[in-house]
């Protein structure tokens, strides 16, 4: 997720001079740093510059290695840095324990599709975080596509389970329709083609249209139709949303959980 950032940033013009990258491995920046040869990639942050002072630190880590990696970088708290971290369930308060209480910090889940630029990340601020800081992150986070904010930061155990794991539910779509149309006599390529240009199609179509996906999905249901037929299965009581709903629910359930 970091190295998808990190091609955002660049194709939004920042210079490579302007971004320090600390990865052990380099592995996740490997291709952009050869493309951009002034980006500085560093392996530990003690090999940062001790007048290094920056606009944003932003954490890309595992949850599990967060504690070992982020007190390392408490020095720049009382300099005006905002810090911007993109791990799951680690909240505001755990951010700003292993920082230092002057920390200004701000939470962020973006979602898969910050690979190609069109994913949407939520952002929660800590209290301490001002104005310029918040634009700074959101600059930041439009990298990865589009930007929304919430300020009640238990709300991100819900945005996990709707825009974070919901990439998921939509190729579980494709998978089930492929499915339904192997089962239905087409041949399993024709129906997996069919699957994922409907999929992608009619994601396209719902950016592109101004109109709600409830009137897109009106407009092509002719009373008496073929898809008026699928979708009394799917609207049934025990139909899509009400699995919807329990997906979400055992999701964000999960996300309150993993964050302890
Ligand atoms: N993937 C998603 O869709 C998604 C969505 C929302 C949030 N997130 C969050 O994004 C974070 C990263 O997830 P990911 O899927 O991108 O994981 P990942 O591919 O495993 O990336 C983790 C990165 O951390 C680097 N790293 C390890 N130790 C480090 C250290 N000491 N200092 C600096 N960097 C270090 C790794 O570098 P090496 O390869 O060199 O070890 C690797 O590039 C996670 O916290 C996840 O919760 C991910």
């Amino acid at each position: 997720m970091g190295g998808a950032l990190l091609k955002g940033w660049f194709a939004q013009g920042l210079s490579p001079v302007d971004i320090m990258i600390v990865e052990p491995g380099g592995r996740a920046v490997v291709e952009t740093a050869n493309e951009h040869p002034a980006l500085t990639v560093l392996t530990d942050a003690s090999e940062l510059p001790s007048d290094f002072t920056p606009d944003a630190v932003v954490f890309a880590v595992k949850p599990q290695a967060a504690a070992d990696i982020i007190p390392a970088y408490d020095r720049f708290a009382e300099g005006g840095t905002v810090y911007l971290s993109i791990i799951a369930g680690l909240s505001l308060n755990r951010l700003i324990e292993m920082l230092g209480r002057d920390a200004a910090v701000v939470r962020a889940m973006p979602n898969t599709p910050a690979a190609i630029g069109r994913g949407i990340s939520v952002l929660c601020p800590a209290e301490s975080v001002g104005p310029s800081q918040k634009r700074v992150c959101k600059v930041l986070m439009a990298a990865a596509g589009q930007t929304a904010w919430v300020t009640d930061e238990t709300d991100m155990d819900a945005v996990t389970a709707v825009s974070g794991s919901g990439p998921a539910y939509v190729f579980l779509l494709a998978e089930a329709l492929t499915e339904a149309g192997i089962g239905a006599g087409l041949e399993p390529a024709l129906a997996e083609q069919l699957a994922h240009a409907t999929v992608s199609g009619a994601g396209a179509l719902l950016d592109a249209e101004k109109s709600s996906a409830g009137t897109l999905r009106e407009n092509v249901t002719s009373p008496g139709g073929t898809t008026e037929a699928a979708l009394e299965i799917l609207r049934a009581e025990d139909g899509l949303s009400q699995l919807m709903k329990r997906a979400v629910a055992a999701a964000t359930q999960r996300s309150k959980d993993l964050a302890g």
